[in-house]
C-alpha cells in the first residue's frame, strides 16, 4: 500500500478525516521591525529550520512590521492565542514582571559579552522563569543592539537632551532615564515613532542603529548621537499552553530550530548594526557624532543614578547579582 494510503486509512480509523491528518501545526510568529533587521532575519531562519527539522509538520507563519499586532497589543494577543510565537524587546515585559527592566538600566552593559554572561547563566534562566506564572514560556534571548539617541536638535553633551521630548518604550526604567536628563519621556508604540518624529509629535528617541535606519528614521532625524549608553534585545517566548500541547518530538525539533536561530541571531546582530551605521553615515541626512571618551563619561556621570532610584522596583538582591556578574561599578567615573 502506498504511505499516503496507510495514512489515509490509519486517519479513518482514527475517526479524523484526511485532510486534518495532513494539516500542517501553524505557529503565528508577530513582530514589530522591519524584515531586514536582526530579529526580522532571525525569525526567518527559525522559520526555516523549524520547517525543514519538522519536514513540514509544522508551518510557521511570520507577521512583521506591526502587521497583524503592534507592541502594545501582541504580548495580550499571545496570551489569548492568537498567536504562538513573539519575540518582544524586553522593555515591554516589566508589565509582566518588573525585573525585565534590568535590561533597560543605562550602561549596565558594556557590551554583548557582558550581556551573554547573564541572559546565558542562571539569572537570564530566572526571569524567563518569571513568566511561566503568566501563561508564557520564554524560549530564548536574541540580541538587537547598543541604544543611541537621536533627535532634530545638535545632540553633544548632557544638557542638550533637556526639555526634549523624547519617544520611550514602556518601561519605568527608562521613564526615569529621560527624566534624569530633563528629557520628556513619552511612550509610543514602535509602529508609530517614524510618524511621530515626522510630524514634530516627538522630537527624538533612542533605537539600536538596526531599527532606525530600517524605519527610515534617519530621513526625519538631523542628528544621531552614538551614545550607546543602553541595551535592546528580545525575549523570544511562546504561548506555553500551544507548547506543552505539542508532540513531543515535534517540540524537540522546534527547540533545535530555535537554539540555532538563536546562535544565528545573536552572530548577525552587530553586524547588521554595523553595516546600517555606514547606510546611515551614506546617506547623509543625519549628522552622525562619535562622543569623545570624557563625553560618554559625563552622561554615564547623569545616568547612572537612575539604578538606586529604579532598584526597589527591579530588586536590590537582582541587581547586585547582575553587578557581580558583569563587574558593573556604579561608582567608576
Ligand atoms: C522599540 O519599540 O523601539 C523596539 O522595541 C522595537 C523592537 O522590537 O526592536
Amino acid at each position: 500500500m502506498r504511505r499516503s494510503l496507510v495514512l489515509a486509512v490509519v486517519a479513518l480509523a482514527a475517526g479524523c478525516n484526511v485532510a486534518e491528518a495532513h494539516r500542517p501545526i501553524v505557529l503565528r510568529f508577530s513582530h514589530v521591525v522591519a524584515v531586514d533587521t536582526p530579529k526580522g532575519q532571525a525569525a526567518e531562519y527559525f522559520k526555516k529550520r523549524a520547517e525543514d527539522l519538522t519536514r513540514g509538520r509544522v508551518r510557521v507563519e511570520i507577521y512583521p512590521n506591526s502587521t497583524l499586532y503592534n507592541d502594545r497589543e501582541e504580548l495580550e494577543a499571545l496570551q489569548l492565542g492568537a498567536v504562538e510565537m513573539l519575540a518582544p524587546s524586553l522593555s515591554n515585559f516589566g508589565a509582566l514582571a518588573t525585573e525585565f527592566e534590568v535590561f533597560d538600566l543605562p550602561f549596565i552593559f558594556d557590551d554583548y559579552v557582558e550581556l551573554r554572561k547573564v541572559t546565558d547563566g542562571p539569572i537570564g534562566a530566572r526571569l524567563l522563569g518569571l513568566l511561566e506564572s503568566k501563561g508564557i514560556r520564554g524560549l530564548a534571548y536574541w540580541d538587537n543592539g547598543f541604544k543611541s539617541f537621536s533627535a532634530n536638535q545638535l545632540l553633544r553633551r548632557v544638557e542638550d537632551l533637556r526639555g526634549l521630548r523624547m519617544r520611550i518604550q514602556p518601561s519605568k526604567v527608562l521613564d526615569a532615564q529621560m527624566r534624569a536628563v530633563g528629557a520628556l519621556p513619552c511612550v509610543l508604540s514602535f509602529a508609530e515613532v517614524r510618524e511621530a518624529l515626522q510630524a514634530g509629535v516627538v522630537d527624538g528617541t533612542e533605537n539600536p542603529i538596526s531599527n532606525f535606519y530600517t524605519q527610515r528614521m534617519h530621513e526625519v532625524q538631523k542628528h544621531l548621537w552614538l551614545t550607546r549608553h543602553g541595551y535592546l534585545g528580545y525575549a523570544v517566548i511562546v504561548n506555553k499552553r500551544f507548547w506543552e500541547g505539542l508532540p513531543g518530538d515535534v517540540r524537540r525539533e522546534l527547540e533545535e530550530a530555535m537554539r540555532e536561530a538563536t546562535e544565528y541571531a545573536n552572530r548577525i546582530a552587530k553586524e547588521k548594526n554595523d553595516a546600517d551605521l555606514a547606510k546611515v553615515e551614506a546617506a547623509a541626512t543625519t549628522e552622525v557624532y562619535r562622543p569623545t571618551r570624557e563625553e560618554r563619561l559625563a552622561l554615564r556621570r547623569a545616568l547612572v543614578p537612575v539604578h538606586q532610584q529604579c532598584e526597589d522596583r527591579i530588586g536590590k538582591a537582582l541587581l547586585q547579582d547582575i553587578y557581580r556578574t558583569t563587574s558593573f561599578d556604579r561608582g567608576a567615573p
